[in-house]
C-alpha cells in the first residue's frame, strides 16, 4: 500500500478504530489457546466488540490459530485491517536453543544468527509476524530471576548478540513471509532492579545508564529493530512507559527512532499501581505523552483514548502519528495484501524439529556450556562399562528454561536418552537422589544415590535448579544450590570421587562448596531440546567445551553488585585476594573476585597466548591501531577459544573500570596450530561517558590484555595523541 492509501484509511477511521489499533489482547480471548501469561489475566471489554476494531494479539502457538484469528478479526472489521500477531520467541519456537544467558557464553555471534534464523524461520511458519526479542538488560545481579534472558552482564555482547539477532531475523525485507519483525525491550535498565526483586525499583546516574545500559538498546535499533518495549520499572522516579526523558529526549530526538513503541504487559495500567496517575484514564494521558502507541493486554487505550482526544486531552495528531506508525508497520510486513505473512502447517510440520535445526540446536548447546573446573576426570573414558547417573536432574526433561514454548519439555531429549545413543553398550544407572526444589531438604534418596555411586565407575551428577525458579518474577535472596543437592554432592563424591557434575541452571549459582569438593564441573545452563545429546558428546569429549562466563559466577550472595567491570576504589584491596586487610576496599569473610569470573571457560586441550603485538606504539583520533594476539593449541584435542581484547584506560577525568572487555573472536585450532588473532582498535572503543553525560575520548596511555577478566596476560601499552 502507498503512503498516500494508508492515509487514506486513516482518515476513515473513527476514534474507537484508532485506539483500537493500539490495543494488544490475549489471543485467549478470541480462541482457545495453551499459551503462557505473564501477568493478570481478564479483559474488562466483550471480545466480540473488541475483535471488531483490535490491532494486536499477544500469544499464541501455531498457524492453524495464527489463521483463525486473522479470519475471526478481518471478517469483523469493516475497515479489513489486518491483525499483528505477536509472540515472545526468545529461544526458539518448537526447537529450542540455550537460553540467552547460555547463549552469550558462546562468545560467538555467529552462531546466535544462526539459532535467531532457526527460530524465525519456525516462528514464521506458524504464522508470527513480531518477536518480543531480543531482550538485551544488561544483568549483573543473580538474584534476579530474569538474568537468564539476557546475553551477558556486559553491554557488548548483548550489542552484538542482540544486533545478529535483529539482523537475521527481520532480513531485508519484513514482507518476506520467511522473515518477521523484532521488538527489543526492556527499554530502560530493567536488570538494575534494587536488591534483585523483579519490577523493583530503578535508580541509577545518567552517566551509568549511558555507559553500562543504554548502548544495547541502541545496537539492536541501529541493527533495524521496528519496534521496542519500554520496561515495567520506575527509573529515577519515572516507570519507563511514561518517562519522556527516556522515549522522546533519548530514543525519538537522539536516537531518531521512528518504530513502534509497544508498553509492557499492563504496564499503562500499572501507573496508577506506580502512584504517578490517579487512575486509568490519567495513566493512558501520561503514557501517550510519553510516545507509548501499542498497550498491551489491559485495553486501557481502547476505553479512554477517544474520550481523551474529544476533550481536547490527547491531541489527535498524536493519536493518528501512533496509529501510522502501526500500520505502516502492518504494510511493511505486507499484512494488507498477505494477512497470513508465512503461516503455513504444511511448512511448519516441515521445519520443526527437523533434523537440521536440532543440528544447530545441538551444536548451541554444546558450545555454550562452559567447563568450570576440570581435574582430569573429564572428559570420561570411552571404554568405562558402568555409568552412574544420579541427581535431581539426571532424568529430568525441563531442561529448555523460561520462554521456552508451553510443552516444549515434550520434545527434549533427557540425558539417559542422549547418552544411550552415544554409548549404547554402556551400563547405565539412573537414580534421583534428592530433589531440587526450594526450602525441600528431604535427603531420603542419599543411601541409593551412594550405593549407585560406589557400584559404578564413574558418576555423573546432575545438579542445579528447577526451570520454574528462574524467569519473569522469580527472584531469590540466597542464589546457592537449592535443596538437599549439596549434601547428595558430599555423599555420591565420597562413594566415588570419579564424579562429573552437570549443573542445569538459569541464573549464576554459588558453588562455593560444591567447588572445593567437586573433581570436575561443567555448566550446562538450559540447553534446550538436544541437552541429552549435547551432554553426552561433551562428557566423552566428542564436543569439546569452549564456552566463557558471560557474567561472573558468586562466591556469595552477598557480593552483589560484582560487576568484572569493577573500578579501582581509593583503597583496592591487595592481591592476592585472599586474608584480611582492614581499611580495604574488602569483606571480613570472603574474597572481593568472584568464585569463577567474567570470561572463565576450560577446554579438554590447553591454549597457550604466545605474544600480543601492537602495530603502533601512538595513534591519533583518526587512526587506527591493529592488535595481534598469537594463541597455540598446546593439546591434544581440536578446540575453539573466544580470545578476548581488554582494554584499561589508566587515568581519566572520571574512574574507569580495571578491565573492560572491548572485542572477542572465537577461533578453531588444531592441535599444534598456531593462530594470529587480529583485532582493530580505533578511538571510538576508547571513548566513554565524561561527568556531563558526554560520549568523550581523552588523549593518554592505554593498557591492552588479552586472557580473561581478573587474569589477564600478555599487557601492552599505547598513547592516544592529543
Ligand atoms: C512481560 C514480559 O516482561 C515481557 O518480556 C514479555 O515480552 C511480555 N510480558 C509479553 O509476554
Amino acid at each position: 500500500m502507498t503512503h498516500e492509501a494508508l492515509k487514506a484509511l486513516l482518515d476513515g477511521m473513527t476514534l474507537e478504530e484508532k485506539a483500537g489499533q493500539l490495543t494488544q489482547c490475549n489471543a485467549g480471548q478470541f480462541i482457545s489457546v495453551d499459551a503462557e501469561i505473564t501477568g493478570p489475566e481478564g479483559q474488562p471489554l466483550p471480545a466480540e466488540e473488541l475483535n471488531r476494531v483490535l490491532g494486536s494479539v499477544l500469544t499464541f502457538e501455531n498457524a492453524g490459530q495464527a489463521r483463525q484469528l486473522q479470519d475471526l478479526h478481518l471478517a469483523a472489521d469493516r475497515n479489513r485491517i489486518p491483525l499483528l500477531l505477536m509472540v515472545d520467541v526468545i529461544h526458539g519456537m518448537k526447537t529450542t536453543y540455550p537460553i540467552p544467558l547460555a547463549m552469550g557464553c558462546s562468545f560467538d555471534d555467529g552462531l546466535m544468527a544462526e539459532c535467531a534464523a532457526m527460530a524465525c524461520r519456525e516462528a514464521a511458519a506458524a504464522g508470527v509476524h513480531v518477536t518480543f526479542n531480543p531482550m538485551v538488560d544488561t544483568a549483573r545481579d543473580a538474584r534476579w530471576g530474569r538474568i537468564l534472558e539476557t546475553c551477558s552482564e556486559e553491554p557488548l555482547i548483548n550489542s552484538r548478540m542482540g544486533a545478529a539477532l535483529v539482523r537475521t531475523t527481520q532480513g531485508d525485507d519484513l514482507a518476506d513471509p520467511e522473515h518477521i519483525a523484532c521488538c527489543v525491550k526492556h527499554y530502560a535498565a530493567y536488570g538494575a532492579a534494587e536488591a534483585g526483586r523483579d519490577y523493583n525499583t530503578v535508580e541509577i546516574s545518567e552517566r551509568a545508564l549511558r555507559e553500562s545500559y543504554l548502548p544495547a538498546y541502541r545496537a539492536c535499533l541501529d541493527a533495524g529493530a521496528r519496534l521496542i518495549m519500554p520496561s515495567f520499572n520506575s527509573l529515577n522516579g519515572i516507570p519507563s512507559v511514561a518517562n519522556k526523558w527516556l522515549m522522546n529526549t533519548v530514543l525519538h530526538d537522539e536516537w531518531g527512532f521512528r518504530g513502534v513503541v509497544i508498553s509492557d504487559y499492563d504496564a499503562v495500567g500499572e501507573l496508577v499501581t506506580h502512584g504517578v496517575a490517579a487512575d486509568m484514564k490519567e495513566a493512558v494521558c501520561l503514557a501517550m505523552a510519553a510516545g507509548c502507541d501499542i498497550d498491551m493486554v489491559k485495553c486501557a487505550y481502547y476505553q479512554y483514548l477517544p474520550e481523551l482526544v474529544r476533550e481536547g486531552r490527547v491531541p489527535e495528531k498524536a493519536l493518528d502519528d501512533a496509529v501510522m506508525r502501526v500500520l505502516e508497520l502492518k504494510n511493511e510486513l505486507g499484512l494488507f495484501e498477505n494477512p497470513y505473512h508465512g503461516a503455513d502447517e504444511e511448512t511448519e510440520k516441515r521445519l520443526n524439529l527437523c533434523p537440521a535445526h536440532r543440528e544447530i540446536a545441538r551444536r548451541a548447546a554444546e558450545e555454550s556450556a562452559v567447563l568450570l573446573k576440570n581435574d582430569g576426570v573429564l572428559p570420561l573414558k570411552k571404554d568405562i562399562r558402568k555409568l552412574a547417573l544420579i541427581g535431581p536432574f539426571a532424568e529430568e526433561k525441563r531442561l529448555n528454561g523460561f520462554w521456552s514454548r508451553p510443552g516444549a519439555e515434550k520434545y527434549t531429549v533427557t540425558l539417559p536418552e542422549g547418552i544411550r545413543d552415544l554409548m549404547p553398550e554402556l551400563e547405565l544407572t539412573v537414580v534421583r537422589g534428592c530433589g531440587a526444589e526450594l526450602g525441600d531438604t528431604d535427603a531420603g534418596g542419599l543411601a541409593e544415590a551412594e550405593e549407585a555411586a560406589r557400584n559404578a565407575e564413574a558418576v555423573v551428577l546432575c545438579l542445579g535448579e528447577p526451570e520454574h525458579d528462574s524467569g519473569e518474577g522469580r527472584s531469590r535472596t540466597d542464589v546457592t544450590l537449592p535443596g538437599a543437592q549439596l549434601a547428595l554432592a558430599e555423599a555420591v563424591m565420597k562413594a566415588n570421587p570419579n564424579t562429573a557434575v552437570l549443573l542445569f541452571n538459569g541464573r549464576p549459582l554459588v558453588l562455593t562448596e560444591l567447588e572445593k569438593i567437586a573433581p570436575a564441573i561443567l555448566e550446562m545452563w538450559y540447553p534446550g531440546t538436544e541437552a541429552g545429546h549435547a551432554a553426552a558428546r561433551l562428557l566423552w569429549g566428542n564436543a569439546n567445551p569452549c564456552g566463557k562466563l558471560s557474567v561472573g559466577l558468586p562466591r556469595s550472595t552477598g557480593q552483589y553488585p560484582m560487576p568484572y567491570n569493577r573500578t579501582n576504589t581509593g583503597r583496592p584491596k591487595p592481591q592476592p585476594d585472599s586474608g584480611v586487610f582492614p581499611f580495604s576496599s574488602s569483606y571480613l569473610d570472603t574474597p572481593n573476585l568472584p568464585l569463577y569470573s567474567f570470561g572463565h571457560g576450560l577446554s579438554y586441550t590447553t591454549f597457550e597466548y604466545v605474544k600480543l603485538t601492537l602495530d603502533k606504539k601512538a595513534i591519533r583520533k583518526e587512526d587506527s591501531l591493529t592488535v595481534t594476539v598469537t594463541v597455540r593449541n598446546t593439546g591434544s584435542m581440536p578446540g575453539k577459544e573466544a580470545v578476548q581484547l581488554y582494554l584499561r584506560d589508566p587515568v581519566a577525568s572520571v574512574v574507569r573500570p580495571v578491565q573492560q572487555l572491548i572485542d572477542y573472536q572465537k577461533i578453531r585450532l588444531e592441535p599444534g596450530e598456531k593462530q594470529d588473532v587480529v583485532f582493530t582498535v580505533t578511538e571510538k572503543q576508547l571513548r566513554f561517558i565524561s561527568f556531563d553525560c558526554e560520549e568523550v575520548s581523552e588523549p593518554g596511555v592505554f593498557e591492552l590484555s588479552t586472557g580473561h577478566a581478573d587474569h589477564l596476560k600478555l599487557t601492552d601499552r599505547f598513547t592516544l595523541e592529543a
